[in-house]
């Protein structure tokens, strides 16, 4: 079936309405949007629990949605930790109070914890922190 054929005004048109509607969900939908699954594996360790939290994306999200998260999650009772990045955006102030916040994790159970591409290096040159390490 062939494509239906667009005038540049109708293609231009369509481009924008699509591209509005990714950023309203980017910016309203996507950052609230909480996913929570329970997968077992079966190691013959005894039933440990490992919980896996990631995209934090403090700013815009604020801290006291994410604290809450974070109980919520903490509440399971898990015998290991691992966060997976993005714990920032773009760029960010409160880091006293994000500080307390993660400080649940590491009190709950042993915490691992790596850096996502919103937290630093080539992709965050743009609009974050890029590692500029200079000695
Ligand atoms: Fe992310």
């Amino acid at each position: 079936m062939p494509l239906p054929k667009l005038t540049r005004r109708q293609f231009f048109c369509s481009l924008a309405v699509t591209g509005g509607a990714a950023g309203m969900w980017m910016r309203f939908v996507e950052p609230w949007w909480v996913g929570e699954s329970h997968i077992t594996v079966p190691l013959g360790l005894g039933g440990l629990k490992l919980l896996h939290l990631s995209d934090f994306h403090a700013d815009p999200m604020p801290l006291d949605f994410l604290s809450r998260q974070i109980d919520r999650a903490l509440a399971w009772k898990p015998d290991f930790i691992c966060v997976t990045g993005d714990f920032i955006t773009k760029t960010f102030e409160k880091w006293d109070a994000y500080a307390t916040v993660l400080a649940k994790l590491p009190a709950a159970a042993p915490t691992f914890a790596t850096l996502g591409n919103h937290d630093g290096g080539r992709w965050a040159r743009f609009s974050g922190y890029p590692t500029t390490l200079r000695v």
